[in-house]
């Protein structure tokens, strides 16, 4: 019996030009992968970019349907993206911003738990960690050093 406490330390920037050069750039084509977003129904947009250890850059954005369980997620699209490219290169790191039509996005924008798990199934898999980098459209930046921080207790395939 007893009580645990999981606590994590990431790094909070008051913006993007504050970011480290490769960085700043990885959040640009995240912000580039926004724009090709297809989100006629949610009106809010996301886009994800990715760098991985051989310099390649990959990049994705939700994807809607009139079925909306359908929806596809940035960075769902994203790992699918890299995964089929067949590289064998370690992911390390994710920039992940949104636009939404209806409000300014003044703070990071968190991915879901259903990307945390897509995410982590890769970090696991690579054996290395996958920094995160998370931004609205303004105000701060969050730079988080691993994506088992943002998903602490996991299902993995240990369990099957
Ligand atoms: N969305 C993402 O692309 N990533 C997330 O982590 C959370 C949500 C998308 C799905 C949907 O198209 C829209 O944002 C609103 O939920």
């Amino acid at each position: 019996m007893g009580k645990q406490l999981i606590s994590f330390e990431f790094e909070v920037l008051d913006g993007q030009n504050l970011l480290e050069e490769d960085d700043f750039t990885l959040m640009n084509h995240a912000k580039g992968a926004l724009e090709q977003a297809y989100a006629p129904y949610s009106k809010f947009k996301v886009g994800a970019a990715l760098v991985d250890s051989e310099g390649n850059i990959f990049k994705g954005a939700n994807m809607e349907n009139a079925a909306y369980p359908m929806c596809i997620c940035a960075e769902g699209a994203l790992l699918t993206a890299f995964n089929t490219s067949g590289s064998e290169a370690t992911v390390l790191t994710v920039a992940i911003t949104a636009h939404a039509d209806s409000h300014v996005l003044n703070h990071p924008v968190a991915p879901c738990g259903a990307c945390r798990q897509m995410l982590s199934e890769l970090e696991i898999k690579q054996n290395h960690p996958i920094r995160l980098i998370l931004m609205g459209e303004q105000g701060k930046v969050y730079i988080i050093d691993r994506i088992k921080d943002v998903l602490p207790i996991q299902f993995t395939s240990s369990e099957l």
